[in-house]
């Protein structure tokens, strides 16, 4: 029976479904160390694991008979991901499923900024009554600036416009606009005419301090900023400074430069005195909805790699989508990417007089993959040479 481990309290959906699939689970509630992390991979085909769980080369190297790594989250920082398909380990996450949570999220901050419900609390908080309307605004008809027009800034662009907001977007790639947004030339041009800004950009490098003093200064008066992208992306001094000279009216920020390792750990801000201000943990896309979501999502490319060798949004290697095989078994052809090593694997099907029923490869970086249905089932000789044709990486074979 294979084996699948889950660390880290990842759904139970998930337990669910590789138990339903045969497997046989062992779940645990923590994190692993690298020590006890591969003691606990003895036998182990599949393993789960969230953001707390680092998987290095070492536990890799000792490991490799290790099938794949399901990362139940967004993030796969926490694994040696060209290393793992150097070893032929496949890797997944679930980089949408959270999409949701965190446009909700957004609609949540836009709404409460805009009618000052931070300010409004704290001043009741402290024995204040301040029934005033000033500075508190419908958001009907106010325009959303979308700095990223990703999964998650395209999903709020369709919210916001159901709201009655204005939605105008800045993407560096060209992309599509939904309903009636519009896609403004330079960032600059959003930032001038939008009542409120938030920021829906990736992690890559170039994003780091993207949004600083100059961009803050480029807001309207009045405005409201609001980041659940990256905590590295905004500069949150800038931020203090445009929201105490009062050019700013409110933000929610859920990302930090530095965050703390776990929950109960202590934690810092700048901006913790401000007046219209929404501080949240990082929790843009922590629901539990997106937690069961990513609990399908997850355990669903691990059966289909396990079953089917499909490696539908597998993080580090060649992505191939592979339905119900034909025929007596496929052959899952792991190598390095190199000339003939598709012409090699059919040579030694030829030779042993297997009909092929379909192949397809793909490649990318230093990686090749092909998959081979056939008719017959490969001679234990047969498939001792493919394992042993040069550059190949990993070799599995499943029954149809
Ligand atoms: P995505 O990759 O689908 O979209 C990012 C978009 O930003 C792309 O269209 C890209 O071209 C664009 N972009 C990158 N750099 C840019 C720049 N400097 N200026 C303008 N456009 C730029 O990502 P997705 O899924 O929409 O996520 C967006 C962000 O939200 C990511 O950084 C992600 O890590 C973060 N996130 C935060 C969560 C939270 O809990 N707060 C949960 C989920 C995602």
């Amino acid at each position: 029976m294979p084996k699948a481990l889950l660390l880290e309290n990842i759904h139970p959906n998930a337990a669910q479904s590789l138990r339903d699939h045969g497997f046989e689970v062992e779940t645990r509630s923590g994190a692993l160390g690298e020590d006890e992390l591969i003691e606990a991979l003895e036998g182990v085909d599949l393993l789960g694991i969230r953001s707390k769980t680092t998987v290095t080369r070492r536990v890799l190297d000792a490991r490799p008979n290790l099938t794949a790594i399901g990362c139940f989250c967004i993030g796969t920082n926490q694994v040696d991901l060209d290393y793992a398909g150097k070893k032929g380990i496949a890797v997944f996450n679930a980089p949408y499923s959270n999409t949701r949570s965190v446009v909700e999220l957004v609609i949540c901050d836009i709404i409460c900024l805009m009618r000052r419900i931070p300010a409004h609390t704290h001043h009741l908080k402290h024995g204040l009554w301040d029934k005033s309307a000033k500075g508190s605004h419908e958001v009907r008809g106010k325009t959303l600036g979308i700095v990223g027009y990703g999964n998650i800034g395209s999903q709020l662009s369709v919210l916001a416009e159901a709201m009655g907001m204005r939605v105008v977007f800045y993407d560096v790639e060209e992309k599509l606009a939904m309903s009636n947004a519009k896609r403004m030339p330079t960032l600059n041009d959003l930032l001038e005419q939008s009542d409120a800004v938030t920021l829906h950009v990736d992690g890559r490098k170039s994003n780091v301090g993207f949004f600083g003093e100059d961009q803050f200064a480029h807001m309207k008066q009045d405005a409201i900023f609001i980041n659940l992208s990256r905590g590295f992306v905004a500069d949150l001094d800038a931020l203090k400074r445009h929201l105490d000279s009062g050019h700013l009216s409110g933000a929610a920020v859920d990302v930090y430069p530095v965050e703390p390792k776990k929950s109960g750990d202590a934690f810092v801000t700048p901006l913790a005195d401000e007046d219209n201000m929404i501080l949240t943990p990082h929790i843009g896309g922590s629901t539990l909805e997106a937690q069961e979501s990513i609990g399908h999502f997850v355990s669903q490319r691990l059966e289909d790699y396990w079953f089917r060798a499909s490696t539908t949004l597998s993080v580090n290697l060649p992505q191939m989508t592979l339905h119900q095989g034909k025929g007596a078994a496929r052959i899952a052809h792991l190598h390095d990417n190199l000339p003939g090593v598709l012409a090699r694997v059919n040579k030694v099907l030829g030779e042993e007089n297997i009909n092929i029923s379909a192949q397809s490869l793909a490649t990318e970086g230093e990686l090749g993959y092909v998959v081979t249905d056939v008719a017959t089932r490969p001679t234990p000789a047969a498939l001792d040479a493919l394992r042993h044709l040069p550059g190949t990486i990993r070799m599995r074979i499943i029954e149809l």
